[in-house]
């Protein structure tokens, strides 16, 4: 039997992009590999929203050279985010690359491979090759949770990101085919599902449906205990979704509202179509809303032009806000996009020092709020063994904390801890009781 081996990078989109080429590769007939050396095929399922993953598959990919020189009956495949913007220049740049692929032409990867993994060379583009991967086989990596696509492409025109370029327009799958989906996932068992979109919120426009509809259809579904979403575009966030949030018993109090800049003037740079004050006023109608709800961001420090004072008043909204954790990033330029071009860059240890300063702060507000949550219980999702302590459970809160904590129960099931301890990104604890198994 032949066996493939999938490397991914990037973000839950392409987690579970790569669920469904393993799916499909194992409808295939072939079996998985545990390490790239021991494939017949190696795919690699890439990224390239900043140069970091750029580089880091490059290194993979010198080392998939040398398997393949050792042994030219492997055929190595590229698909995702990083092929398709560099899709006029892949093959020059790595002539051993048999097949490549865009993000979304993931149903024609078989086709390509053939029966028994055989490559003929080529790629396809996204424009007219794009489809939903809903219908292809999938392998899911987790038992109790599940991610479930809603919308693919993203038609916003953030001047600093790849993602529209290489990901296309924003379509919505069909309401009908996510509500089997999810149905069929809960008879499965999978008790957390995440629905996914570049631009989650501003699904069913191009359906005269709406996001808000959807969520309330998911969870009037039977044995859905949690539904997450990923991720929303604050300029999107509509006050029917803060009440469905608010009324649907299974979404959870959670929301990643990527920020990326306090400053006005870098927003509006940053063509993100809201202001400080706009976003502001969201999290006040959020919280207003629901309470007790965690928030999560994404910041971007050393935007070109990006001053002392407008770095300031990114601290300054970490600080008002309070989120419950962040993901910070350096402003990586990115070829083909608007901020690319722009000749205010900011010189890299301005950068190195903004990215610190900030990450300090997110740490310090991030523990705090953790902090809030010690003595209390909480209902916990058992994920599996801790990272860092196999004696110990994991496991997250409907505000997605990972919990580590002392406990007899399954994975899957729902168990009350009690949280004991906190740091800026954990909590710990003891198991309860199981509330239900
Ligand atoms: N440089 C740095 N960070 C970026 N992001 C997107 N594009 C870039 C870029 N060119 C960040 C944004 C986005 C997250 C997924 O990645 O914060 O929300
Ligand atoms: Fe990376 Fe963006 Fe593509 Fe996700 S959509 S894999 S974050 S480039």
């Amino acid at each position: 039997m032949k066996r493939y081996h999938v490397t991914t990078f990037g973000c839950q989109m392409n987690a579970h992009d790569s669920e469904r080429i393993k799916g499909m590769l194992e409808e295939l007939g072939l079996g998985e590999a545990v390490s790239q050396e021991e494939a017949d095929v190696l795919v690699f399922n890439t990224c390239t929203i900043r140069e970091k993953p750029d580089q880091r598959f490059a290194a993979h990919l010198g080392n998939a050279k040398m398997l393949k020189l050792a042994d030219p009956e492997k055929v190595i495949a590229v698909g995702g985010c990083y092929a398709e913007a560099q899709r006029e220049r892949l093959f020059d740049l790595y002539p051993f690359v048999d097949v490549a692929f865009g993000p979304g032409t993931i149903p024609h990867l078989a086709q390509w491979l053939g029966a028994g993994g055989e490559a003929p060379r080529g790629r396809f583009g996204i424009a007219d090759q794009r489809q939903f991967a809903g219908t292809l086989p999938m392998h899911r990596e987790r038992r109790f949770q599940a991610w479930v696509q809603v919308s693919m492409g993203c038609n916003s025109v953030c001047s600093y990101c790849i993602v529209p370029s290489v990901r296309g327009r924003e379509v919505s799958r069909r309401p009908g085919e996510i509500l089997a989906e999810v149905t069929s996932l809960a008879g499965e068992g999978v008790r957390e599902i995440t629905l996914l979109g570049q631009n989650v919120n501003s699904y069913g426009r191009d359906l005269g449906s709406s996001f808000a509809e959807l969520l309330r259809a998911v969870d009037a579904i039977d044995g859905i205990e949690r539904i997450r979403f990923t991720s929303p575009h604050p300029k999107d966030f509509r006050r029917d979704v803060i009440a469905a949030m608010a009324e649907c018993d299974a979404v959870c109090e959670h929301a990643h509202l990527p920020l990326q800049s306090g400053s006005t003037r870098v927003l509006k740079a940053m063509r993100r179509t809201y202001s400080r004050e706009r976003y502001l006023r969201l999290v006040d109608d959020l919280r207003a809303g629901i309470p007790d709800l965690a928030l999560t961001t994404d910041i971007i420090v050393g935007f070109p032009g990006e001053t002392e004072r407008d770095f300031e008043e990114t601290l300054e909204v970490v600080e008002e806000v309070g989120y419950d954790g962040a993901f910070t990033f350096v402003y990586s330029p990115r070829q083909g996009t608007e901020a690319a071009t722009s000749r205010d860059q900011v010189p890299g240890h301005v950068k190195k020092a903004r990215i610190e300063r900030l990450v300090d702060v997110v740490q310090r507000v991030a523990l705090a709020r953790n902090g809030e949550r010690v003595g209390r219980v909480e209902e916990v999702l058992v994920e599996g063994p801790s990272r860092t302590d196999p004696s110990l459970l994991r496991g997250r809160t409907r505000r997605n904390t990972t919990v580590n904590f002392a406990g007899t129960s399954i994975p899957g099931a729902l168990v009350d801890v009690r949280i004991e301890g906190a740091t800026s990104t954990t909590l710990r604890g003891v198991e309860l009781a199981a509330v239900a198994a």
